[in-house]
């Protein structure tokens, strides 16, 4: 693939959930790049002050909108005033145990997010879209490394509901004429801008690792436990593939730039290096100079033991490596966490 001059830099890139955390990034990599992010968020589950502290980064101003994208009216309304030459599409709801309990409320917000979106690229001819999906869709691996062909079989709503808006967009490239699409399935995203003033900033207790193991360096949690140490991998404990956010949001700017050979392609997000629940707390450990304090619990219902991204095709097809590693992201996530507790943000 090559880089596509028809994408022109001054003009607009609608970034939705753009004000989220891997979407707040994608919107410094646009405009580290020379693009114009316009983000459109409700802001249910960030912070307002997001937009300043990314405007204080970038030294430059950014179009923001606090739009519910399952609205239609308003999703019409903003492509109409903004004209976006392409779309990147991270909006939508992303808690695991709670797909369980509301199914249908994540059904009708996720998917009827993306269909308000896609009918309004069709009515304003906005041929391109970014989509923001996940590993999740694999479900239980039957192979590691998981490369794109695997198949997919996720085992929660949220990610039947990442399955279902990948294959309704594959069914809008094919019935347009000129549209493409690029379907990023993340693995593991962690740590923050480098920066250290934007960052993942869940609302609530957080379930995932490395909130957790920010927590607990602040004395929220006692101790970090450990789902399992039992499992086959290299020290028992479960192996994840963990990639930068910065690195993640740099994945969707080559993805735009992307001419694809197929008008639709997907492509695992992820380093192809595991690291263990260990391995992860030993890392932070060491870049928050404090021993995180541990214990050994049951498994986690639902845990794979390994989960690792082939990610051949994306350091192939697109102008894309990972350039940050765990150790990075430990030390730029103990940054944003310092940050964000002197700014009381997220409480
Ligand atoms: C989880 C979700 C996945 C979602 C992803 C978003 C499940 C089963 N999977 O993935 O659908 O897309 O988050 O980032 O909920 N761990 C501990 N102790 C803890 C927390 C986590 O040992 O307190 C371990 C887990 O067992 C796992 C690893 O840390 O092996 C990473 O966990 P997590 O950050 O929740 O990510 P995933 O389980 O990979």
């Amino acid at each position: 693939m090559v880089s596509d001059s028809s994408i022109d830099f001054s003009k607009n890139i609608l970034v939705c959930g753009g004000a989220g955390y891997v979407g707040s990034h994608v919107a410094l990599s646009l405009m580290r790049s020379g693009y114009t992010p316009v983000i459109v968020d409700n802001f249910a589950n960030s912070d307002p002050s997001i937009i300043t502290r990314l405007e204080a980064i970038s030294r430059s101003a950014i179009k923001s909108y606090k739009v519910d994208l399952a609205d239609k009216v308003r999703v019409f309304q903003i492509f109409e005033q903004v004209a976006p030459v392409a779309v990147i599409q991270l909006a939508g709801l992303k808690a695991v145990a709670q797909s369980f309990k509301e199914p249908v409320n994540y059904y009708a917000v996720n998917l009827g997010i993306t269909l308000n979106i896609l009918s309004a690229m069709s009515h304003y001819e906005c041929e391109k879209i970014v989509f923001s999906s996940s590993a999740t869709v694999y479900g239980e691996p039957d192979y590691i490394p998981i490369d794109e062909g695997h198949r997919v079989s996720p085992i929660n709503p949220y990610g039947r509901t990442k399955l279902f808006q990948e294959e309704i967009i594959r069914d809008w490239v094919a019935a347009e004429g000129q549209a493409s699409a690029v379907i990023l399935r993340y693995f593991n995203p962690v740590g923050a801008d480098a920066s250290g003033l934007i960052g993942e900033d869940p609302s609530g207790t957080p379930n995932n690792l490395m909130p957790i193991l920010g927590d607990t360096a602040a004395g929220i949690r006692d101790d970090v436990l450990i789902f399992g140490a039992d499992y086959p991998t290299r020290d028992g404990t479960c192996e994840r593939d963990y990639v930068h956010v910065s690195d993640v949001a740099d994945a969707h700017v080559a993805a735009l730039e992307a001419v694809l050979e197929n008008k639709y392609e997907i492509f695992n997000v992820g380093t192809g290096r595991g690291v263990t629940v260990r391995e992860a707390i030993d890392a932070y450990s060491k870049a928050l100079g404090q021993r995180l304090p541990k214990r050994i619990g049951a498994r986690r219902d639902g845990d794979a033991a390994s989960s690792v991204a082939a990610n051949n095709k994306i350091l192939q097809r697109l102008k894309w490596r990972p350039l940050r590693d765990f150790k990075d992201a430990c030390r730029d996530e103990v940054k944003w966490r310092s940050y964000k507790a002197g700014q009381n943000l997220g409480d």
